[in-house]
């Protein structure tokens, strides 16, 4: 059988991965230990969406997370350390997420394609898709914001490339994008929220 999960200290001992680099560092903090390893590419936290979250989580009161292509887990990890009780994350892989959510009960993994999943309605979304599913992902986000209550954060992959994406938002209310360590994040909220949102927003400006 196939195997879509890395050890995260393999990647070290084999010099694909410094123990400086973000990933590594993030992974140390949230008890990450495995990261998805899909057709050949390795995936994990990066910094901008991860930042985010946390500046929005640390800002704001969420019940409950649905995480979109969820990978490692990590970002449910993370909602889960700031206090969100009830976290669904969803990938195609979910062996990562597995073996590094263990028995946390508050987290429900889900084998799921992200693309049409439509399973409840959550107070926060996050969504980490890989780049070649940005833009499709994207053209459902009016399907998508029947799955949040109060904020969506979407990575939309460098903010060098995001140009490409704007066509999509030109009648699009209540969204920015932003750039946080060199990735391109949009932001997306419900009009009940837009104080507190503008609030978070505020503290990720002022953390890059
Ligand atoms: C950029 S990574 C997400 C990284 C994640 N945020 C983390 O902290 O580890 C993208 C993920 O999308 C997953 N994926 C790709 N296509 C998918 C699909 N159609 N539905 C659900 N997951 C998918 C991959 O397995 C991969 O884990």
């Amino acid at each position: 059988m196939v195997k879509n999960t890395v050890k995260v200290d393999e990647l070290v001992r084999s010099g694909k991965l410094s123990p400086f680099s973000p990933i590594y560092l993030t992974c140390c903090r949230l008890g990450v230990k495995w990261l998805p390893y899909v057709n050949g590419c390795i995936y994990g936290p990066t910094p901008g969406i991860t930042e985010t979250l946390d500046v929005f989580l640390t800002c704001m009161e969420f019940d409950s997370m649905l995480d979109l292509f969820c990978g490692s887990g990590a970002l449910s990890k993370l909602a889960y350390l700031r206090g969100v009780r009830e976290i669904v994350a969803v990938d195609m892989y979910t062996e990562s997420a597995v073996k590094n959510i263990g028995k946390i009960s508050n987290i429900r993994v889900v084998r799921a394609d992200a693309l049409t999943f439509r399973d409840g309605c959550y107070d926060l979304l996050v969504a980490d898709p890989p780049e070649k599913l940005i833009k499709t992902f994207i053209k459902n986000l009016s399907k998508i914001s029947r799955m949040y209550k109060h904020v969506a954060l979407v990575w939309l992959g460098p903010y060098s490339k995001v140009s490409r994406y704007r066509s999509f938002f030109t009648s699009k209310k209540n969204y920015k994008i932003i750039e946080v360590w060199g990735d391109a994040i949009m932001v997306t909220w419900k009009r009940n929220s837009k104080r507190e949102v503008e609030k978070a927003l505020a503290s990720v400006q002022q953390y890059i």
